[in-house]
């Protein structure tokens, strides 16, 4: 089976209607929705915010180490019938500890199930702790010492949420101290804002990768310079569209940032919101967009060399690659 990697999914985006009930039972919570079918009849969102609303409301089940463990799990099960064989999960640490919740107990549940990824369901793991821009940056940095003092292993950071009128440089510290402290480092940018939120975070937080990325394609110089950077940008096209970002998929600016020499990836977001997870991002993208078996390759291969797995692992996750002619792809099955 032909190998991806994830790089830019929320776990608290990939907590499905079913578990959300399950776990507002289990907790003894009582939701405001009168079933599945009525919660699942308000995934219509007119731009990112109303999303945003509906998820950080929705997490509020996740109270207990077994509950982060159970979402975790689930999804790299999930991913794993994908083809999901590297995945580099992003968590919003702040809207669990902003409610209550202890970091540690929050981080040790999700890592009880990331740690055993490889053996559970042949997927390698990493834990990005992403920082919530509509916050403090002394929020940030006490999220971050929080991470760092819980113990459990850590792969970068991030920042997300609300983009517009949130200047990325606020963050700069937090970030500059990751590095430091041998972390790798990622934001979104350029989902919302304009090309020069992209720009921002390459020059005032100095990250590796771009998540979403897709308004860079309107600004020729931008384009020109994550060519030659080899910036990667994790484009989740589904999200996008149910986002109101892009039109449709038949317009999304992924083949063309490809075909520009971009290293473009695809990525699911919050699956469990946008309509599927990464294979299905993948099969829409390639009838919508026409993509060919070799560009649906470079995909692939792009995802696993712009993850942070070390050059090992990528090479296993290349090879799978290999015995395949320019010209077929393999299934995922
Ligand atoms: N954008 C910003 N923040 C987010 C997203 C997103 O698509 N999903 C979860 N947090
Ligand atoms: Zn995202």
């Amino acid at each position: 089976m032909t190998a991806w990697a994830e790089l830019h999914v929320h776990l608290e985006g990939t907590l499905e209607p079913e578990l959300i009930f399950a776990l507002a039972r289990r907790n003894g919570l009582t939701l405001p929705y009168a079933d599945i079918a009525d919660l699942r009849s308000r995934y219509d969102f007119g731009d990112l915010q109303e999303f945003l609303d509906l998820y950080y409301a929705n997490m509020t089940v996740l109270q207990h180490r077994e509950d982060f463990a159970d979402l975790t799990d689930a999804y790299l099960a999930r991913a794993a019938r994908a083809g999901v064989r590297r995945a580099e999960v992003f968590f919003d640490l702040q809207a669990h500890t902003g409610r209550g919740v202890s970091a540690t107990e929050a981080l040790e549940g999700v890592n009880d199930a990331l740690s055993r990824s490889h053996e559970r369901y042949g997927i390698t793991s990493g834990l990005i702790v992403t920082l919530l821009r509509h916050l403090s940056a002394e929020s940030a940095m006490e999220a971050y010492e929080q991470a760092r003092a819980s113990g459990v292993p850590l792969l970068g950071i991030g920042l997300c949420s609300t983009e517009i009128g949130n200047p990325a440089s606020r963050f700069a510290e937090v970030f500059d101290r990751a590095r430091a402290d041998g972390l790798h480092t990622v934001a979104h940018a350029g989902e919302e804002g304009d090309a020069s939120y992209v720009r921002d975070v390459l020059d005032t937080l100095r990250v590796e990768r771009v998540d979403h990325g897709v308004r860079a394609v309107g600004d020729p110089a931008l384009v020109d310079r994550l060519v030659i950077e080899q910036i990667p940008l994790t484009v989740c096209p589904f999200s996008n569209v149910r986002l109101k970002g892009v039109e449709s998929l038949t317009v999304h600016p992924l083949a063309d940032l490809l075909r520009r020499g971009v290293k473009v990836t695809v990525n699911s977001d919050d699956p469990a919101y946008f309509g599927g997870y990464l294979d299905d991002n993948l099969d829409a993208v390639r009838e919508s967009l026409g993509l060919s078996d070799d560009e649906v390759r470079t995909l692939a291969l792009n995802s696993i060399e712009a993850s942070f797995a070390p050059a090992e692992v990528k090479a296993e996750l290349a090879a799978t690659w290999d015995y395949l002619a320019a010209g077929t792809t393999g299934g995922r099955e």
